[in-house]
């Protein structure tokens, strides 16, 4: 598998929750990092219909557009209940009729349509976050690292940490959402770790254990 032989990349993200992530889990590394919306790099339409699909579009529109390796994630939530909706929607179900984002509209919406099918008990409720990162150089090859959590929905939201729909969403072995962890907890995961908690930390652990751990 083709190396990262540079010390810097691009992150390919223009999500303030994911940059501040990602600038969490990449610290121990010391790779240097700079994200898209720093660069002023425009956002891609996201027009593919699976997440691979769309964080090759991300990671590419950055790889080319400044010569470096890029690393984007495209994710979301996946509700077994409703056919695996939102999936590459979830952000879409945040924006509202003037382009601003609302993640309290949309976690209204998941619940609403929870109720519309009588999903009151737990094992009806469940779902998963999807995250899918891809590794793209600037001559087009791309990599992809993809990590799943399962867990439950809950209402109402708690918890006012992470971002997105993280106040609903329970992982499974927790009695705390998303919401109420640091992000330190919701990654669950430091360099050497077996096991990490959330699909954010699970995708960069397979990356990083790639690209990174056995960096001279
Ligand atoms: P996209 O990858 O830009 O299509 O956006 C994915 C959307 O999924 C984000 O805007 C969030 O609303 C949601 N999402 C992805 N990861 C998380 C997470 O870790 N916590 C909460 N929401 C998330």
């Amino acid at each position: 598998m083709r190396a990262l032989s540079e010390p810097k990349i691009v992150l390919a993200t223009h999500n303030a929750g994911k940059l501040k992530e990602f600038t969490g889990l990449v610290r121990p590394f010391g790779l240097e990092v700079v994200s898209a919306g720093e660069l002023g790099l425009p956002e891609p339409e996201e027009t593919g219909t699976t997440f691979e699909e769309n964080a090759a579009v991300k990671a590419l529109a950055a790889a080319r557009a400044t010569g470096l390796p890029a690393l984007s994630d495209d994710s979301g939530l996946e509700v077994d209940v409703l056919g695996k909706a939102p999936g590459v929607y979830t952000a879409d179900w945040a924006t509202l009729p003037d382009g601003r984002r609302d993640f309290g509209v949309a976690m209204e919406k998941v619940e609403r349509m929870l109720q519309g099918v009588r999903a009151t008990t737990p094992d009806t409720r469940r779902g998963r976050f999807v995250a899918t990162l891809c590794l793209a150089w600037p001559d087009g090859e791309t990599q992809f690292f993809r990590g799943e959590a399962e867990g439950q929905l809950v209402w109402p939201p708690r918890g006012a940490d992470g971002f997105g729909y993280d106040p609903v969403f329970l992982p499974d072995g927790h009695d705390r959402t998303f919401g109420e962890m640091s992000a330190e907890e919701k990654h669950g995961w430091n360099p050497g770790d077996a096991h990490a908690l959330s699909h954010r930390a699970r995708a960069f652990k397979l990356f990083a254990e790639t690209h990174l751990m056995a960096r001279p």
